[in-house]
């Protein structure tokens, strides 16, 4: 009887064991259209990535593979790496518990997959079976325009509380002969620049400490080229990736001693320990990543088609042209002024004014940048009639009207700094900072949130006639504190910029349709979570021309031309003193969202002239620059040249940008550009906007698609500045 009971005990613990003991391979793969990401639950529970580029047609052959190098165990490279077992690289994730111990080792438990319309989402739950802690990676894999989207859901399954040092929103891993990165870095007035470096082993860093994301260093995107020492823009293989935080960001890049590179993406970690109550989950943010095997053309037409279709705040949709007042009139107007730039702006042919710095407080008067911040109410004394009177005026001229407001943040100048001094980001007897004469509202507290929610909500109020909202922030953190956080500190960064994410989502419930601008001293909050509420940004408050050439291009790299914002200002002008051409100007702006930023009354007649006959021909080709795949055919970071084109989904219509930056020598002659994108088998009439005479002898012509795209496009652009921009449409 005895041996009877030990018989069942015995079988009763292999049942139990079973799901261990016997387990297979479970091979889970997560595709697009093109791309694969292959993800095994090796035997041992350890979930690893195996392949992550161009499409295997049965990826269950991934299920006898080993790479055979590199880790002790000789499996391939975790899919979610954690500090603990055998794993000593970068850690997506770090947990230490409270018993004090950091050791966390996930095993898969289960998946699950599901369609919803053009997303398949992958859910897989991963377990630590020691601490009970339970992450889910989601995978969102974008079929038609190959992307995946990735966060990861941290539940503390234990009984204690458990801090999150580490948490990163998703892991990468390539395996290539070598990597070359693409980042992009900056400041003021110089945003996204690129910058690039082939990879050695260790870690490569991209990061942001300063918690409102102003004058932006560096951006939360990048590219690398596998297997080459430089980006290339028609071939190669290229994995393009953006993080949606508006917050502290890392990405990291460590190539580990078998070659194999680990690009991590999330939150930084930087004096940002979250804790995690028994029962409570944390959801990272959506790392966004694509992969192209034509170069980081196609990586770029990827993140774009994703952005448009989802990423975007009214990503299909064509915005206004406008003219805006800070360059043309900064803090110092009445409402004369701004009725005569609306009647400029209407005889021009734009549709938008949009009323920027400069039209509130009353107790303390913003006449420049020292003082009103954060006190929305009217300065009657600039605007007696109100804004409804200025708005309603543009209305009947025609025109859309937009108005600037900076709601978080404060001049020590002003009632809602005396009346509330509680709401400033500070630490306790520390310096208050100041940068361009303001302080930091403290997002993280609801009660701030519900005052910056408020600013939107009563700006709006101000008029029914407002269409277009240019929400500016312009510094960043310094000593970083909440009065609101009490001993929590270490939650500020990641609930400062939660708390921004609070109240676009309410003000997005109220108003939908409002055309919201993200501008933080320019591009420096440029990033797919910003995007997720804003239509678009401002790129930089750069104007020059010139310096747009490069800021564009890599902005491009990453985020769709309907984000970007450019227009068209006065030479020189507080930027640089860079004296670009007319002509020059609009055909760099227009190969954004165009408008204008100066005083119309300024222009020449011939000026005026252009201007009216540039603005009418974006009309015309607009939509290309909003809705069609960009192709770039020169890069001003590789020579004197810069040159794109969008090409309408249909491939029926397109428009050409071309623009010379360096004077050529007579000798040099015309360089001929290949057109992408065409139809080789169609022909195209061309024709030269923005000009009384063509620069192209073949403008007005039709041209066969193959002999625009294989050798034939050769405008005259010899001196500095000289530029070109052609229309074609199918016949
Ligand atoms: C910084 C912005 O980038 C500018 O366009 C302008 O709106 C100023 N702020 C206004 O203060």
């Amino acid at each position: 009887m005895k041996y009877l009971q030990q018989m069942v005990a015995a079988l009763a613990a292999v049942a139990l064991l079973a799901p261990d003991v016997w387990a297979r391979k479970t091979v889970i793969p997560v595709e697009t259209e093109h791309t694969q990401l292959v993800l095994v639950a090796q035997e041992s529970g350890v979930l690893q990535t195996l392949h992550f580029g161009a499409k295997i047609s049965d990826p269950t052959a991934f299920e006898a593979f080993r790479t055979g190098r590199g880790t002790d165990n000789g499996e391939g490279p975790m899919a979610y790496p954690t500090v603990g077992g055998r794993y000593l690289g970068q850690p997506a994730l770090h947990v230490k518990y409270a018993d004090g111990y950091h050791n966390t080792e996930l095993t898969y438990e289960r998946h699950m997959v599901q369609r919803k319309g053009d997303i398949v989402t992958t859910e897989i739950l991963l377990k630590d079976k020691v601490t009970l802690l339970e992450v889910t990676l989601v995978f969102d894999a974008y079929q038609k325009e190959d992307v995946i989207c990735t966060h990861t859901e941290i539940l503390n399954g234990g009984r204690k509380p458990a801090e999150l040092l580490e948490y990163a929103s998703g892991s990468l891993n390539l395996d290539a002969d070598k990597y070359y990165l693409t980042h992009f870095h900056g400041g003021w007035a110089d945003e996204m620049q690129m910058d690039g470096e082939l990879l050695t082993h260790d870690t490569k860093v991209i990061e942001s400490r300063r918690g409102t994301q102003v004058t932006q260093c560096n951006n939360p995107s990048f590219l690398v080229s596998l297997g080459t020492d430089r980006l290339q823009e028609n071939s190669g293989e290229v994995v393009a990736g953006a993080l949606a935080w508006s917050g502290n960001f890392r990405l990291s890049f460590e190539m580990d001693e078998a070659g194999r590179l680990n690009v991590l993406a999330g939150v930084n970690p930087f004096a940002s320990t979250y804790k995690l109550s028994a029962g409570q989950t944390f959801t990272t943010p959506d790392f966004i990543y694509t992969f192209s095997c034509r170069g980081a053309g196609q990586a770029s037409r990827n993140l774009h088609a994703w952005a448009r279709n989802y990423g975007v705040y009214g990503g299909g949709q064509v915005n206004p042209t406008l003219l805006n007042s800070w360059e043309g009139a900064y803090f110092s107007f009445t409402t004369e002024t701004l009725l005569r730039m609306i009647d400029d702006a209407t005889s021009m042919g734009l549709e938008m004014f949009v009323l920027d710095d400069g039209w509130f407080a009353k107790d303390y008067p913003r006449n420049g940048d020292a003082a009103g911040l954060g006190d929305w109410e009217l300065n009657t004394a600039k605007i007696p009639e109100g804004i409804d009177y200025v708005a309603a005026y543009a209305h009947a001229k025609g025109l859309k009207f937009g108005i600037w407001i900076e709601p978080e943040m404060v001049n020590p100048e002003s009632n809602l700094a005396h009346n509330h001094p509680e709401w400033v980001v500070q630490s306790p007897g520390r310096e208050l900072y100041q940068s361009r004469n303001q302080w930091v509202l403290d997002m993280s507290n609801p009660a701030v949130q519900d005052f910056v929610f408020g600013v939107f909500d009563n700006t709006m109020k101000l008029s029914k006639n407002i269409d277009y909202i240019k929400w500016d922030c312009n510094r960043t953190v310094a000593n970083f504190g909440s009065t609101y956080l009490g001993t929590e500190q270490d939650r500020f960064y990641v609930d400062y910029a939660q708390g921004i994410y609070n109240v676009m989502r309410r003000l997005r419930e109220k108003y939908p349709d409002v055309i919201v601008q993200c501008c933080s001293s320019g591009g420096g909050r440029v990033d797919y979570g910003a995007l997720k509420y804003f239509n678009e940004i401002w790129t930089s408050d750069n104007t020059d021309a010139l310096t747009r050439v490069f800021i564009q291009y890599a902005t491009n790299l990453i985020y769709p031309a309907c984000v970007m914002a450019s227009h068209v200002s006065a030479v020189p002008n507080h930027q640089t003193g860079n004296m670009t051409p007319l002509k020059f100007r609009f055909d760099v702006a227009c190969s954004g969202r165009l408008g204008m930023e100066l005083q119309p009354k300024n222009l020449t007649a011939a000026e005026r002239a252009l201007a009216d006959r540039c603005i009418r021909s974006y009309k015309q080709y607009r939509d290309l620059v909003f809705t069609g795949d960009v192709y770039r055919l020169a890069s001003p970071y590789e020579g004197d040249y810069y040159a794109l084109m969008y090409v309408s989904q249909d491939q029926s219509r397109a428009v050409v940008f071309t623009y010379c930056i360096k004077y050529q020598n007579r000798a040099v002659g015309t360089h001929v550009f290949r057109m992408d994108g065409l139809d080789p088998a169609r022909r195209y009439k061309v024709t030269e906007l923005n000009v009384d005479r063509s620069s192209w002898w073949g403008s007005g012509q039709s041209h066969a698609g193959d002999f625009l795209m294989n050798g034939g496009f050769n405008p005259v652009l010899l001196k500095t500045f000289d530029s070109g921009v052609f229309y074609l449409e199918a016949e």
